[in-house]
């Protein structure tokens, strides 16, 4: 790191359009924040940005869908995902917002240089329209049928069954998710990156030149390069979003990936004047903390963006991760299978650290990561409470029975005190190794050694048999224990913040810097500590199956609402509604029309008249079922005939999306025949 003056962290900026869950603090936002804390108690110069992604298209589909405005959804969110994080200890120096006025201002400029240096294309082209709500549609506002690998649900930009990033325009039978309408080609001018004049620079940079990234991310950007680069649009037609700042642009904001990113950068300008320090000198050392999901725009669009400007420096590394599974099935906002951080804090109020312990444990670094409840339960009880806790409190409450709560004098140490203090020096040298490795798991391993150090220690040296013969030597091995508990507290610190802090306040002491972390000497003979206290407790069985019963409840609900009903047809006015005349009837007689497998001829009494209505449902009902029923009857349907009878009206009835078997519709209780319905 030695060419370097200061480090620049950045984490994805989440999508206000919902709360934060496990899956986004394990990829993202607790490897970052670990990283940072690590940073900075080193003493480096360290700025950790982060705010919301306000703009994109699922945000202003949120709002429709919520009937109010993308502002509100956004100011909602965006409150919720500060909160969280700032509960859960991410250190961020600033969490900022892309719809900040700033960031208008930085994103529009960023544009403006490229455009004005000839850095784009523009490009008429034909793209999907809905002629019913007026629209041009993009990205998650055309779904249709996969040209891949053929799932019905693909949507305008990606096909999550496969993974394949697409064009709207090559999706087979595409339907806009506004109206449900086949959408009509029109013709629209949109500017484009074209990344193909950057591949040779790419390839250098990332293939020669960082194949020290993680083998997911190097092998992304390879796949990528090899495949070839094409231009890529940065603008949309869409009233949601920063303005297109040319003439002629009318109605066409920048594309939600061209702007955000540009949020690192009006972050950091939000944050300090001094911002073009870190963006501009090359004695920066950017990160980028990302999920595998934003590799391609981190590594591939954003550089491409940076090196076309021209005055900024590129990331040194891209750290992404895999994703994290909850309970063996992908975490899903849609279909509620998360485990949403404001509901995390409900049921376990003040354990931030468990949590942030146990996605570091179990960081999707290389591959797909699980989170389940009982493995939750198994690492703070056998982890957290019964090594890190257990440990710590033994070391305070003997000091507290034997000296009263004051650091006994170090006395003389044999070799076993030597060989235990000496492998504090080593464990350090590999936690540094493996954080800037960003092998954070492994990180926390190591921290966690100081623990079981101490706790081996202790266990070896058995204070409360010894205490009876040789009461110096006691004196020692807690002194010891007490200089491994402050040694532990700096250790785990950027793992677990809340905890650390918690620790240095048992032992009454003032925080203590990186540097000293593996000394024998961090408190003083004499000093008087604090109170013990219970670190962790246990967490019981009963609290883990009332976090399965949960998820099970989730499943059940979501099997109901797995299949997919009808879009929501075309808007009708009052009047047209008001046209059709629905009516309480009975039915009267009831008989099969011969020679048809569906048919029924029912002869039902409307309150108006009698009349014969022939309807298609002889296969879910007999017609001793239906004589005697009141059911709706739309009469002033046009007659017609089926298998040469009149049929005057239709029986309203729904069809059960998932198993098509018919329903009737019948008032609540009996009501007169002819009762207008509407
Ligand atoms: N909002 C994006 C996501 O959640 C991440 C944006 S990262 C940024 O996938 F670089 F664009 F800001
Ligand atoms: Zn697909």
């Amino acid at each position: 790191m030695s060419k370097y003056k200061r480090h620049l962290i950045t984490s994805a900026l989440p999508y206000a359009n919902g709360p934060i869950h496990i899956g986004h603090l394990a990829g993202v936002y607790i490897p970052s924040d670990i990283y940072a804390r690590y940073l900075r108690l080193r003493g480096e110069e360290v700025v950790s940005v982060c705010g919301s992604d306000e703009h994109g298209v699922p945000i202003t589909l949120k709002a429709r869908t919520e009937g109010t405005t993308p502002q509100a959804v956004v100011d909602k969110y965006h409150e919720m995902i500060k909160r969280a994080f700032e509960e859960f200890g991410m250190s961020f120096d600033i969490y900022s917002r892309t719809s900040s006025k700033t960031h208008a201002e930085t994103a529009s400029a960023f544009f403006r240089t490229l455009y004005d240096k000839g850095e784009f294309i523009e490009q008429t082209t034909e793209q999907l329209y809905d002629a019913e709500a007026a629209v041009f549609l993009a990205d998650r506002y055309i779904t249709g049928t996969c040209p891949r690998c053929g799932d019905e649900r693909a949507y305008g930009d990606q096909c999550e069954a496969c993974g394949s990033t697409l064009a709207a325009t090559e999706l087979i039978n595409p339907r806009s998710t506004i109206t449900g309408s086949a959408p009509v080609m029109r013709e629209t001018k949109h500017w484009y990156l074209p990344l193909d004049r950057y591949e040779a620079f790419l390839r250098e940079w990332i293939l020669k030149g960082h194949k020290e990234w993680k083998a997911n991310v190097y092998g992304q950007c390879k796949s990528w390069l090899d495949g070839g680069l094409q231009p890529r649009g940065v603008s949309r037609d869409l009233d949601w979003g920063i303005p297109v700042p040319v003439e002629g642009a009318e109605g066409k904001v920048l594309y939600v990936w061209f702007d955000a990113p540009i949020g690192y950068i009006s972050a950091t300008k939000e944050l300090t004047s001094e911002w073009e320090k870190w963006w501009k000198d090359e004695q920066t050392r950017m990160v980028h903390f990302i999920g595998k999901d934003n590799i391609v725009f981190h590594c591939i669009v954003f550089p491409a963006m940076l090196r076309a400007h021209g005055d900024y420096i590129l990331p040194e590394n891209v750290p992404a991760n895999e994703f994290l599974n909850l309970e063996g099935d992908k975490i899903s906002t849609s279909r509620n299978w998360a485990v949403w951080l404001h509901e995390y804090l409900e049921d376990f109020p003040g354990k931030q650290d468990v949590l942030r312990y146990v996605l570091a444990a179990n960081a999707p670094e290389t591959k797909d990561n699980d989170f389940t409840w009982r493995d939750f339960q198994a690492r703070n009880n056998n982890e957290l409470v019964a090594v890190l806790g257990n440990f710590v409190n033994r070391a305070l409450v003997l000091t507290e029975k034997y000296f009263d709560g004051v650091v006994p004098e170090a006395g003389s140490l044999d070799d076993y005190d030597r060989e235990t203090l000496s492998e504090m020096p080593e464990l350090r040298r590999s936690l540094e190794r493996n954080i800037e490795t960003f092998h954070f798991r492994e990180a926390l391993k190591d921290a966690m050694a100081f623990a079981r150090l101490g706790n081996k220690y202790l266990a070896d040296t058995e204070a409360w048999k010894v205490v009876k013969t040789d009461p110096a030597r006691v004196q020692t091995i807690l002194n010891i224990a007490l200089q491994i508990t402050a040694n532990t507290a700096v250790a785990i610190e950027p793992f677990m913040p809340f905890t650390a802090e918690k620790i240095r306040r048992m032992l009454a002491i003032g925080h203590i810097g990186w540097e000293r972390l593996g000394e024998a000497g961090l408190v003083a003979a004499g000093h008087r500590i604090g109170t013990p206290e219970l670190l962790f407790d246990k967490i019981e069985d009963a609290q883990v199956e009332r976090q399965l019963e949960k998820l099970a409840a989730t499943k059940a609900a979501n099997s109901q609402t797995a299949v997919e009903v009808a879009p929501q047809a075309e808007e009708i006015t009052f009047e047209d509604f008001g046209r059709m005349d629905i009516r309480v009837s009975t039915v009267l007689e009831a008989e099969r029309v011969p020679k048809t497998k569906k048919l029924l001829k029912l002869t039902i009494d409307t309150g108006i008249d009698r009349r014969v209505i022939v309807s298609g449902i002889a296969e879910d009902f007999t017609p001793e079922q239906l004589v005697g029923r009141q059911v709706l009857v739309l009469v002033n349907l046009a007659p017609r005939e089926l298998k040469g009878i009149v049929s005057q009206g239709m029986i309203l009835m729904g069809e059960d999306t998932a198993t098509g078997r018919l329903a009737l519709l019948s008032p609540d209780g009996a009501v007169i025949n002819g009762t207008k319905v509407g």
